[in-house]
């Protein structure tokens, strides 16, 4: 029980880790990647104005005046190796070309990637406007375009290296919190354990002091029920309450200290389990409570017709679904039905008690298990429950290695399914 709660929490510890992580992560990754693009999109921007001042001799010239290494304005700043600088027309017709590569688009002004088939590799573009004075003042006239590209390739690698440093760096701390986080659980829980275990202990030793008080008790009641005509006409009614009650709060002991008793998993791994047919454990069952269906007007159906048979104690497995059928007749109001039915699914038991009862809602399905908790206590506190009926068929269910499954609707009925291994 504990050693779950240990695992969702380190689980939601862990989750809520790494999602800090990735958004940190992303964070420093857009981060450095746009300041990447900055750099690169300012050192272009210099290289096309250094370009600007000598467009009139490149539109004339053309690539003599390109082949002057000497003289033009830009051989400082230029790697023609992973530059490249475009001249077009004010029409944005392809002038001339110096460096790397030629990508021969129309030029769009700004900064844009491109994938160009000449480049081969990716690239970055920055397009600048060049402009001539005109003889209108305040309004000059656009003379062409200079386009300056560098290849992307080292950004990428950086990028490329930013982004497994940051996925190690990240997988290393889930890593070291998962370890501080098991140490953490492991401290948070201890006490609510200790806790639990001393409230287990009380309720189990309560419930076996109070056994041997109330079996005196019920003792002097049997004998002054045997020997009503000592006792005053006027008191048989009251002897006969305090009968009932006697037998209730016995029943309301036994289940507390069976609950106590099945936590402590060495008290019930320490039983001996023999093979049980469920078919005729189930059948038994139905006959002994056939009386209180046709008592409250319910069709009692079985489908039995398959061997299946498991290893568990017969007795606590009678319980559960004694509890379990009892609850279809009793949750089930006159004319209705309840019917039980064996299968075998793989190497899984189901059993499954299926009544036309009131259901339960989706927002009680939760508590059913839970110890004590009863849907509507006014009203099923006549029909004298104590609400451990489930807790208990849980814990025998959960003994053998299986589970319960419930499905229900308000009104139509209820559906509860054990699954046991089977031999
Ligand atoms: N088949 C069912 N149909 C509708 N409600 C159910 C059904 N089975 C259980 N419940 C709801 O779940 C609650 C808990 O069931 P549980 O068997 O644990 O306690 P109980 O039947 O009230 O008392 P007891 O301890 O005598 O069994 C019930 O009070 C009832 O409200
Ligand atoms: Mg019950």
């Amino acid at each position: 029980m504990f050693q779950g709660l240990r695992w969702r929490l380190l689980l939601s510890y862990l989750t809520i880790m790494a999602a800090i992580l990735a958004v940190f992560g992303s964070g420093v990754y857009i981060f450095f990647s746009r300041n990447l693009y900055r750099q690169l999109d300012k050192k272009l921007l210099t290289l096309a104005q250094s370009a600007a001042p000598s467009f009139a001799e490149v539109q004339n010239d053309g690539s003599d005046y390109l082949n002057q290494v000497d003289k033009v304005p830009w051989r400082d700043i230029f790697n023609r190796d992973k530059q490249s600088l475009e001249w077009f027309d004010a029409e944005g017709n392809f002038l001339a070309s110096k460096g790397f590569f030629k990508l021969e688009l129309k030029p769009k002004t700004g900064a844009t990637n491109l994938l160009h088939n000449s480049a081969e590799v990716p690239v970055r573009t920055y397009t600048i406007s060049v402009f001539k004075d005109s003889t209108v003042p305040n309004e000059p006239t656009l003379e062409g375009y200079i386009r300056a590209s560098q290849s992307i390739e080292e950004i990428e690698s950086v990028q490329n290296q930013l982004f497994w440093v940051l996925v190690l760096g990240g997988v290393m701390t889930l890593i070291l919190s998962g370890l501080g986080g098991m140490w953490l659980t492991q401290k948070a829980i201890e006490p609510i354990e200790a806790s639990f275990f001393k409230l287990k202990q009380f309720t189990a030793d309560a419930s076996h002091e109070l056994r041997g008080p109330l079996t005196a008790i019920k003792a002097s009641i049997e004998i002054l029920q045997n020997h009503l005509e000592r006792v005053h006409p006027k008191d048989h009614k009251k002897i006969n309450a305090i009968a009932t009650a006697t037998s209730h709060m016995g029943q309301l002991i036994e289940d507390l200290l069976f609950l106590a008793r099945t936590d402590q998993t060495v008290a019930i791994l320490a039983r001996e389990k023999t093979e049980i047919s469920l078919n005729t454990l189930l059948s038994d069952l139905v006959v002994l409570n056939e009386p209180f269906a046709q008592k409250k007007q319910i069709e009692l159906q079985s489908y039995l017709v398959s061997e299946i048979k498991v290893v568990g104690d017969r007795m606590q497995l009678t319980r559960l679904f004694s509890n379990l059928l009892q609850n279809a007749l009793q949750y089930t109001p006159e004319g209705g039905i309840v019917s039980v039915y064996i299968n075998k699914h793989n190497r899984t038991a189901v059993v499954s008690i299926r009544d036309t009862g009131i259901g339960i809602s989706t927002e009680q399905l939760p508590h059913i298990f839970d110890r004590f908790w009863r849907a509507d206590k006014a009203r099923t506190r006549r029909e004298g429950g104590t609400g451990l009926g489930l807790a208990i068929a849980q814990a025998i269910a959960q003994y053998h290695g299986g589970k319960i499954v419930v499905t229900s609707k308000v009104g139509v009925g209820s559906c509860f399914q054990v699954k046991i291994p089977m031999l």
